[in-house]
């Protein structure tokens, strides 16, 4: 082993505990809601085998489910995995979910996709964003869709995240190198949400959407 793959090794560790940390902080840090873009762009789309990349505490993959997809859904912590679990399995649809743990810069799920969604797959530690997206445009099956939904940036509360790369979704679209002639753009585009700020004061934030679909 070298020092250059120690010293990434004991910063993909790190990760893992810098994102359990953090979900050990409450009980649940998310909404319990499904991803409001993830509805939009998915409601209408038949369902078949979905992969929800960095699923958190799971209301995306559970919706999912709901809708009758077939879901994989992924994480680095464990116990935003296990809480994920929990409410699959409260909601009735623990068979029909898969809960992996990868670290998406080590390992990928095993597979081809109708639908990959990666909703605010942002993080503070050594996340290799573009690599894992192109893996994940890889695993499209024909006809399938590639959902990635970002921040556009973060709030002045958000401290913590100024160094977090926020591309926007021309930059994500260009970054996947997808053959030409291979795939259609469904959507680039932004959007804003109101969300209150941790005094309650409402805020608009931006967000982005891309949706591109394997031919
Ligand atoms: C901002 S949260 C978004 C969670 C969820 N998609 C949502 O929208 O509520 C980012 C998620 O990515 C996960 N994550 C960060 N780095 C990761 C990695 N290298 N591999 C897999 N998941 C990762 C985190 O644990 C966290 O759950």
């Amino acid at each position: 082993m070298t020092s250059d793959s120690t010293a990434s090794d004991a910063a993909r560790a790190s990760d893992a505990e810098l994102w359990d940390e953090r979900y050990r902080e409450s009980r649940r840090i998310w909404s319990g809601k499904p991803n409001a873009p993830l509805v939009r762009e998915v409601e209408g789309l038949k369902p078949g085998r979905a992969l929800d990349l960095g699923c958190g505490e799971g209301a995306d993959a559970v919706w999912l489910a709901r809708e009758g997809w077939r879901v994989t859904a992924t994480d680095i912590s464990r116990v935003a995995l296990e809480r994920a679990a929990e409410h699959g399995a409260e909601a009735g649809v623990a068979d029909r979910i898969d809960w992996q743990f990868h670290d998406l810069g080590v390992s990928f799920p095993e597979g081809e996709y109708d639908l990959v969604s990666a909703q605010f797959l942002h993080s503070m530690g050594d996340l290799p964003r573009e690599r894992i997206l192109r893996r994940a445009a890889a695993a499209v099956a024909p006809g399938g869709v590639l959902l990635v939904v970002g921040h556009a940036g973060f709030p002045a509360w958000e401290h913590d995240h100024a160094d977090v790369e926020l591309p926007t979704p021309d930059e994500v679209l260009a970054s996947l190198e997808l053959p030409a002639g291979e795939w259609d753009v469904l959507v680039s585009a932004e959007h804003e949400r109101v969300q209150n700020d941790p005094d309650g004061n409402p805020t608009t934030r931006t967000d982005n959407t891309l949706k591109v679909r394997r031919r």
